[in-house]
Order: C-alpha cells, then sequence, then structure tokens
C-alpha cells in the first residue's frame, strides 16, 4: 500500500494528468501472452507505460485451444481494443517447462503441464539431441513458445481478423532473466497462407 502511495504520487509528479487521461480509455497496440513468472513482468521487460501494453499470463505462457480464459483476453484485444501484435513471450529458465521435462508428479498442475509435453513430443526427438540438459530445456522453451504462437493463429478470432484484412502480427519472442534481453524467434506470422492447412478456416 505504500510503495503504491509513492509510485502514484511519482506519476502525478511527472504529469498531473496522467491517471485522468488514463481513465478515460486505454488504447494499447499490444496484447502480451505470458508466463506468470514473477521475474518476466510485461510492462517492465518491454518498458511501457500502465495503458499500453493488454496482457494475459498463466504458467509457461500456453494457448489453449478452449481456455475460454485465454480466448476473451484475444477476442477483447483483437476486436474491440483492435491491438496491432499479439505477443508471445515466453522465457528461459521457466519452471513450468522445466516440471514438464522432468515429468514428476506435481497433481492437479500435471494436466495443464499436458500442452508442453506435447510440444515435447512432437520435437522430441530433436531436443533430446542436444548433450546438455541446460541446451535441451531451452530449445523446449523456444519450441513451445513457437507452438503456442500457432495456436493463437489457429483462433477463429485471428483467422477472421485477417480475413476482415486487418493488420495483426503475431509474435513469438524470448525473454532472458539472466542479462534482461528479449530475442524474436522465427516464429512471425501475419497472414493465413503461413498457417497450418490442418487449421485454416474456409467460408
Ligand atoms: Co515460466
Amino acid at each position: 500500500m505504500e510503495n503504491n502511495k509513492a509510485w502514484a504520487k511519482k506519476m502525478t509528479d511527472i504529469d498531473a494528468d496522467f491517471f485522468i487521461n488514463l481513465s478515460k480509455q486505454q488504447t494499447p497496440e499490444y496484447l502480451w501472452i505470458g508466463c506468470s513468472d514473477s521475474r518476466v513482468s510485461a510492462n517492465q521487460v518491454i518498458d511501457l507505460a500502465p495503458g499500453e501494453v493488454f496482457v494475459h499470463r498463466n504458467i509457461a505462457n500456453v494457448v489453449v485451444h478452449t481456455d475460454l480464459n485465454c480466448l476473451s483476453v484475444i477476442q477483447f484485444a483483437v476486436e474491440v481494443l483492435q491491438v496491432k501484435h499479439i505477443i508471445v513471450c515466453g522465457h528461459y529458465g521457466c519452471g513450468g517447462i522445466k516440471a514438464a521435462y522432468d515429468g514428476k508428479d506435481l497433481g492437479l498442475i500435471d494436466n495443464w503441464l499436458g500442452h508442453i509435453k506435447d510440444v515435447y513430443r512432437l520435437h522430441k526427438q530433436e531436443i533430446d539431441a542436444l548433450p546438455t540438459e541446460k541446451e535441451r530445456l531451452d530449445l523446449l522453451c523456444e519450441k513451445n513458445i513457437i507452438e503456442q504462437v500457432a495456436n493463437v493463429c489457429h483462433t477463429s478470432i485471428v483467422q477472421r481478423a485477417w480475413r476482415d484484412k486487418k493488420d495483426l502480427t503475431v509474435h513469438g519472442w524470448i525473454y532472458s532473466i539472466e542479462n534482461g534481453l528479449l530475442k524474436a524467434l522465427d516464429a512471425e506470422v501475419s497472414d493465413t497462407a503461413q498457417i497450418s492447412s490442418t487449421h485454416t478456416l474456409h467460408d
């Protein structure tokens, strides 16, 4: 509570109308889908002020086809806020990825981690060929992001936006906790032609 008072004062010292202007509307250009990890806070990592990024976070930044929570965030962001970019941002050293890789019985969360195990199963040969566990985990973190980018693109929401010729790009980024830097993965999608025909919606 004390931190909050000091922060609000600091913001209004810089711009007296900051909160008044912000209270009237939000017009973020970005939707961030990231991990719940306390070290990967969306606004801080991309140094954006309140009002500039719409955020959804869960363990290991997973986009499940039927997750009403995540789908509602995507729909609101794309159709109402009209964001131009959806960023799926994972991070190296992700505990969710490691837990899925280790396969220990952790209870309820194992069902959530099952989605990451699906990614591991798809790329098992390539991942297991790497010499160290760190390299294998790093690659699984990257593969998971690429897979979740695809899942965002496969939603009816994003495909409809593209069909309506909306300017919308989905990005896959990875963050390094060790140096604070982001890296863009080769996973930038901005039209239906780039997605798997299995998931393409037709008229
Ligand atoms: Co994580």
